[in-house]
């Protein structure tokens, strides 16, 4: 068998040594077309699971990296002045070149034939091999060259950055934030051997153009950086190698593998540098393709088929953490009112893999930085003189106030249709329901959407807010809340507009009935399945008139039931939300067209409702911030849309996205929508409330305490544990904060009693186990770990 591997990187020696170590009769031939000691770069990282990933692949390599370290835990950050410092990371640093030399030399040990300073051209040049594996990096020719096969989509950043070196020794891995003149410029530094550091500094285009730096001229930015960070450099000459100002391509394939080709590592896929990634990708890559291979020894096309089924969603979720993680970087300007503990915080945790709770185990005296500031700074700063033993909650178990408004924690429970109402009425299953996720322990509870009309609705189960009956019977729900909880409940209104006339939630969602259907209207007459759904009719101003009266009226209904808050649906593809979105919206007249058209009807809408609602209850708008299709509304647009709302006495954003229209590819994940969340509230300071996938205590703790929401609700974790927030209480032993940021029903104390006591012993117990289970750090000899002075939180206090 002949394998032919183009490409000498890390990806493609790392797969030739596998494959030749257990298979010596294999032939291997490596193509490269550098010098074997040529390298670009300076230093790579690589994070303790995937050291213990190689360990386990090929002991004999493993050993002759781990010699070559430089290992670190600690993290430093200098933003503003101050230094913060956090540990438990586990990382390792080490010299490109070593690594490659390293390679090099295990493959050229068991026999595969590396030949360097050689142009490959082209996976068409090797019809004799057996395999052929594309290896050859982010500019990949063989990529290329079967494009019609691979798909490939490759996304160019807007961010600058260039990647340097200098001979310096840092203190760990070293984040930096300066401004000057020209912009915000980022640095991310690391150590990879004693005195040697690798640099990646990073800023806007505008910046970059603002500096007056040319991509090419190495030597003015040598200078360039060496002057703004000459502090955390301790005065160090910067060192350049073909370090040119570049853009970061982002590299999807839709296919991995066509006939016998197969493409490893950034040739199919890349990840932004900042969470440290690229390298442990093309080394993971080439262990599951040699694993798959191994499976599937006399079948080829099945072994490529395994390694791309089975790597492909650990090389998406990095990728995607990657993009994540990138985000923070592009728009570190959003950050940059935080006060320092919470910069860090956003910043540690901006690709959602590191967590309020993560972070604890690594470093458990950042979160008790966090809180306290959280508690001091935010939580209770105008309301309370708290003492001087105070011990702080966690984030979620601070109040918010909204006017007159305080809810007693930041977790909601999120709108849910529940499909069950009789011509709108709600009925005993709406009591139960409200009621028993009032007393579960949430700040605040949205009502399903209620509709303005009968023709409003979306099913005939919707709950409405259009005639007599609905009163006393929206009365009752609220009575019990404010009666027998401490949580405020909010009114959700919406119409339906062209999604109305479907189908329960349980039956087949957003299609027509089968008959008895009711005519629908929307700003233009576009079916939602288009030859399935009916056509609504297009608004005229007469239509728009009936509507924004409509919506008046159950308001001053909703006044009247006491409700505590008010939110407009204006999202998921409704009446309002329609107008919003260019894909729904094609009117020509002045209620289409720009932004400024299209918010045009919903804004009246807010207006006249505004007008109604008591001044000291507050009002929020459910908005899509993106429809997830190209050419519909994007996070730029929601920033717009809220500001809109915002300068007409909104005080809360709800951000949503998608439904749209069937077309939408949302892009699902962790708390996948709270992106949106954090870019309006910290773009036009408006608090918003995220929601989407946020399932954990610990998840809404981070998007909390890192200033990317304000509330977060939860849907169907609500439908699942109406107790949610309880359980979560006790699990933090939330009891008797001041004030209490949660409140649980008397008749349930003893219940209450036993949680805390179970939740405490698990605790105690799961904190032993870790005692004894004390991660392993690599034997890589003496850590260079010099102590740069942690900040204490006293000298963070302003
Ligand atoms: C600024 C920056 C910082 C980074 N920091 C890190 C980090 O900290 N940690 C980390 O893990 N990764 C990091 N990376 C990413 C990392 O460098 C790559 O992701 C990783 O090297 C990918 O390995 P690979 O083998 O797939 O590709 P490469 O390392 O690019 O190897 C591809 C090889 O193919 C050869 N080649 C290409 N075309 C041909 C041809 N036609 N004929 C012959 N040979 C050819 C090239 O010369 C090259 O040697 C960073 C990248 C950048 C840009
Ligand atoms: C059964 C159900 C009904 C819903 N009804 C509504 C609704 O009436 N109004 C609304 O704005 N969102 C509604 N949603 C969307 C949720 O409020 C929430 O945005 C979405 O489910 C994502 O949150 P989750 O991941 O916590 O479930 C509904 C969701 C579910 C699961």
């Amino acid at each position: 068998m002949r394998v032919d591997v183009i490409g000498g990187g890390p990806a493609g020696l790392y797969f030739a040594i596998l494959t030749k170590q257990s298979q010596p009769q294999v032939q291997v031939n490596v193509i490269e077309r550098n010098r074997a000691d040529d390298t670009f770069g300076f230093g790579i990282v690589l994070s303790d699971e995937t050291l213990a990933n190689l360990e386990r692949a090929d002991d004999a390599s493993y050993r002759d990296i781990a010699a070559n370290f430089a290992y670190w835990d600690d993290i430093y950050t200098h933003y503003k002045g101050l230094v913060l410092k956090s540990s438990g990371h586990g990382f390792s640093g080490i010299r490109r070149r070593t690594l490659l030399q390293i390679l090099q030399r295990h493959a050229a040990e068991l026999g595969a034939e590396v030949r360097f300073e050689t142009e490959d051209v082209g996976a068409a040049s090797h019809r004799e091999a057996d395999l052929i594996v594309g290896a050859d990096g982010i500019n990949s020719r063989v990529r290329g060259d079967l494009a019609a096969h691979f798909a490939p989509a490759i996304e160019l950043r807007p961010n600058r950055f260039v990647w340097l070196g200098a001979r310096t020794t840092l203190p760990g891995f070293t984040y930096s934030f300066r401004e000057n003149e020209h912009g915000i410029w980022n640095l991310h530094a690391y150590m990879y051997a004693h005195g040697e550091c690798t640099l990646v500094v990073e800023t806007t285009d505008d910046a970059f153009k603002a500096a007056g730096l040319a991509v090419e001229n190495e030597e003015a930015t040598a200078a360039y950086v060496a002057r703004l960070f000459s502090e955390e450099l301790d005065g160090a000459q910067v060192l350049t190698n073909r370090s040119f100002w570049r853009q970061f391509p982002v590299v999807r394939c839709a296919a991995w593998h066509h006939g016998n080709v197969v493409l490893l590592g950034d040739a199919a896929h890349t990840a932004h540098w900042s969470i440290g990634s690229g390298t442990k990708l093309a080394l993971e890559d080439a262990i599951a393709l040699h694993q798959a291979l191994l499976k599937h020894a006399d079948d080829i096309p099945a072994a490529l088929a395994t390694y791309e089924v089975e790597r492909r969603p650990e090389a998406e979720r990095i990728q995607h953490s990657a993009n994540t993680s990138l985000v923070f970087f592009e728009n570190v300007r959003r950050f940059w009112h935080m006060d320092p503990v919470q910069f860090n915080f956003a910043l540690l945790s901006r690709s959602k893999q590191i967590t309020y709770e993560n972070l604890r185990k690594r470093d458990a005296r950042v979160i008790g930085d966090v809180d306290r500031w959280w508690a001091r700074h935010v939580a209770y700063a105008e309301s309370i003189r708290l003492p001087s033993d105070f011990s702080a909650p966690p984030p979620m178990f601070a109040p918010l106030t909204l006017r007159g408004m305080t809810v007693m924690n930041r977790v909601v429970v999120s709108p849910m249709c529940q499909y069950s109402a009789d011509d709108g009425t709600p009925t005993d299953w709406h009591f139960v329901h409200y009621g028993s996720r009032a007393v579960g322990g949430a700040g605040l509870m949205l009502t399903e959407m209620i509709c303005v009309a009968r023709d409003a609705r979306i099913s005939r189960g919707c709950a409405g807010m259009y005639k007599p009956e609905h009163l006393p019977a929206w009365k009752r729900v609220v009575q019990f809340v404010h009666v027998h909880s401490d949580c405020k409940i909010a009114l959700q209104l919406g119409h339906a507009g062209r999604k109305g006339s479907t189908q329960l939630g349980w039956e087949e969602m957003d299609r027509p009935l089968a008959k008895g259907n009711w005519p629908i209207i929307a700003p233009t007459p576009i079916a939602y399945y288009p030859g399935l759904s009916q056509v609504p009719r297009a608004m005229t101003r007469q239509d728009m008139n009936r509507v924004r009266d409509e919506f008046v009226v159950a308001v001053r209904m909703g006044i009247e039931c006491e409700f505590d808050m008010l939110e407009l649906h204006m999202a998921h593809g409704y009446l309002l939300a329609s107008f919003i979105s260019p894909i729904t919206n094609r009117r020509e007249d002045e209620y289409g067209g720009s932004l400024a058209n299209r918010l045009r009807f919903p804004l009246e809408v807010f207006d006249a409702c505004r007008r109604v609602w008591p001044k000291e209850k507050p009002m929020s708008v459910r908005i899509s911030a993106t429809d997830w299709i190209p050419g519909g509304i994007m996070g730029a647009d929601a920033v717009e849309i809220a500001r809109a709302f915002k300068s007409r006495c909104c005080d809360l954003i709800d951000v949503s996205t998608g439904q749209t229209d069937p077309a939408s590819k949302p892009v699902y994940g962790r708390m996948y929508q709270a992106t949106f969340a954090e870019q309006i509230r910290n773009e036009i300071g408006i608090a918003t409330m995220a929601v989407g996938a946020i399932t954990t205590a610990d998840q809404v703790n981070t998007l909390i305490a890192s200033g990317r929401a304000d509330l977060c609700a939860l849907a169907r974790p609500h439908l699942a544990d109406p107790y949610f927030t309880l359980h979560a209480a006790a699990e933090y032993q939330a009891l008797g904060y001041p004030p209490q940021g949660v409140s649980w029903p008397k008749q349930y104390w003893s219940g209450r009693d036993q949680l805390y006591a179970l939740a405490r012993r698990a605790k105690q117990e799961a904190e032993q186990r870790l005692i004894e289970l004390r991660p392993r750090k690599p034997d890589v000899g003496p850590a260079r770990e010099v102590d740069a002075g942690r900040q204490s939180f006293a000298a963070l206090q302003r």
